[in-house]
Parts: C-alpha cells; structure tokens; sequence
C-alpha cells in the first residue's frame, strides 16, 4: 500500500484552542481521523507527525524521502522563515503538497509569502480540513498515474 506522511508543524497541537476562529474548531486528532478515513476510503496508508521543533521537521522529510511515497504538510509558521525546511523538502522527490488551513494571502503580509510552497509540488491555502483531502486525493490521482 501507498504510503503518505502528513506533517504538521509548531502550534498545530493547540489546534481547536487556538485562535478558532481562525483556524477553525477541530482539534489536530480531530484532523487526522479525517484524513485517516478518507484514506481508507482510497486504500493510502498515513503516517502522522507534529513537532514544534524546525529540526525535528527536517528530520521527517528527510525520513519520507525514503520511506513515503507522498508528502502533506502544513509547516506552519517555518513556512515563512525556514531555509532549512525548504533545503529538506527540495533533496526529495516524491508528490508533496503544502497545506494551510486559513488563507495565507488574507492575512498579516508576512504569512503571505511561504518558502517551502515554491518547493512543493503544489499548496493550498484557505480551504479549512478539506485543504488536507484534497491533497490526499491529488497524491493519490498522481500515484495510480505514475504505477
Ligand atoms: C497556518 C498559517 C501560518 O501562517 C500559521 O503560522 C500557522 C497555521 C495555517 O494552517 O493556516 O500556524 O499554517
């Protein structure tokens, strides 16, 4: 079975707490049981992860390099300042899709860039839980294309 690792970066642990009107209400396993039923539904295995610490992160793409064959990861708020995420998510290359819950581009100037989306496949931005979904979907499409 095709395996997708889902990353999440530092503060996604207090989702539901945090600035729910924002980030909306569910919690992160709330998340994650979404996206492991949608999975199942599509015959992907995932593998989640959380750290609020950038080296940590670094150390699971470079893990998924060679254990995943696709990537989701929402990298929080390194992804407006982390070279070293960046610099780890361009040495692999297998699909990897960013994922934000709330509309970067709507927010505070300094969300609206992300130096780990021009690194990634491809990213989505606004779209609450479903963002992460989509994602699978699309890694999934992309992998039965490529068997
Ligand atoms: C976020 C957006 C980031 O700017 C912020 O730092 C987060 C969450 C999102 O999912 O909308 O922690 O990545």
């Amino acid at each position: 079975m095709k395996k997708v690792f889902v990353i999440h970066g530092p503060n996604l642990n207090l989702l539901g707490k945090r600035e729910p009107e924002i980030y909306g209400g569910s919690s992160l396993d709330d998340i994650n049981e979404r996206i492991s039923r949608e999975a199942e539904k599509i015959g992907i295995e995932c593998e989640f992860f959380q750290s609020n610490i950038e080296g940590e992160l670094v150390d699971i793409v470079q893990k998924a390099g060679g254990k995943a064959d696709g990537i989701i990861i929402n990298p929080a708020g390194y992804s407006h300042t982390s070279v070293a995420l960046h610099d780890a998510l361009k040495t692999i290359d297998i699909p990897r899709v960013e994922v934000h819950l709330s509309n970067i581009f709507a927010r505070e100037e300094f969300r609206r860039a992300s130096l780990t989306a021009s690194v990634c496949t491809g990213s989505i931005s606004g779209l609450g839980v479903e963002g992460y979904l989509l994602a699978l979907r699309y890694i999934s499409n992309r992998l039965v294309r490529s068997q």
